[in-house]
């Protein structure tokens, strides 16, 4: 069995400040919860994110990172400095962080390779623009991205990623994907690993939904039988992510 996450990107919005505050506040709403609920926080909040949830079922991740070990990249933060402040979920693939810092195919397969080499818990993004979209070339197109990131990752390393499937057009803008078009990419994901692996690998790896995901919409899309739970970016920054958590 797939256990459902709950995962919430709070993007640049909150500072350490603000965000231990949230996670004391939200974290008696959510405890107890069945899913495996996640912050994945800039780095910058990551220590106070980590001693706000210190005793509590909510898990902290980060952002973003650099996938060198270390050396001369000045601003970038490696995982050797997130793990050790204790995280271990790491995201890569984001489509803002494709489309605004221009990050490309072969980066995020390297980030995916160092976050599994260094024993983190990869979520890994992919989606399609509406361009894309309205030109019929969703599937095809998501299938380049998976095959491409997932290069050289093993079937037991696929297992531990989660694999987060965001249509651009659908972030930010309140415009959900319905759920039949969410359920036909998470499950051509699935469909994907399949091929790529095995049947088994496929049974295992979680496939998130994220897009507009709000406290009116959870309960229907995480019900489809490949979306195992939400990548959740405005919603996760209100007390109300309870219920998304709990949907
Ligand atoms: P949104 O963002 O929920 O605000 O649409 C989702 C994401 O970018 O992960």
């Amino acid at each position: 069995m797939r256990r459902r996450l709950a995962a919430g990107n709070w993007k640049m919005n909150m500072t350490p400040t603000q965000g231990a505050a949230f996670i004391k506040e939200i974290a008696p709403l959510v405890a107890g919860a069945e899913a495996e609920v996640l912050f994945c926080v800039p780095a910058i909040d990551i220590p106070a994110a980590v001693e706000a949830a210190k005793g509590t079922n909510i898990e902290i991740g980060a952002e973003n990172f650099y996938y060198e070990a270390k050396g001369a990249y000045t601003g970038e933060i490696s995982l050797d400095m997130i793990k050790d402040t204790g995280v271990e979920y790491v995201l890569m693939g984001h489509s803002e962080r494709r489309q605004i810092f221009g990050e490309c195919d072969e980066m995020i397969n390297k980030k995916l390779l160092a976050a599994l080499a260094a024993q983190m818990k990869p979520i890994l993004c992919c989606g399609e623009s509406l361009e894309i979209r309205e030109a019929g070339d969703t599937l095809t197109w998501i299938e380049g991205q998976i095959r491409s990131a997932f290069t050289g990752v093993t079937a037991d390393e696929v297992k531990k990623t989660v694999i987060a499937y965001e249509p651009i057009w659908a972030i930010g803008t309140g415009k959900t994907a319905t759920t039949g078009q969410a359920q036909e990419v998470c499950g051509m994901i699935r469909e994907l690993v399949a091929k790529l692996y095995d049947a088994g690998t496929a049974e295992a790896v979680r496939i998130l939904y994220g897009g507009s995901v709000n406290p009116e919409n959870a309960a229907e899309l995480f019900a489809q039988p490949d979306i195992d739970g939400g990548l959740v970016g405005g919603a996760s920054l209100k007390l109300t992510f309870e219920k998304i958590v709990k949907a």
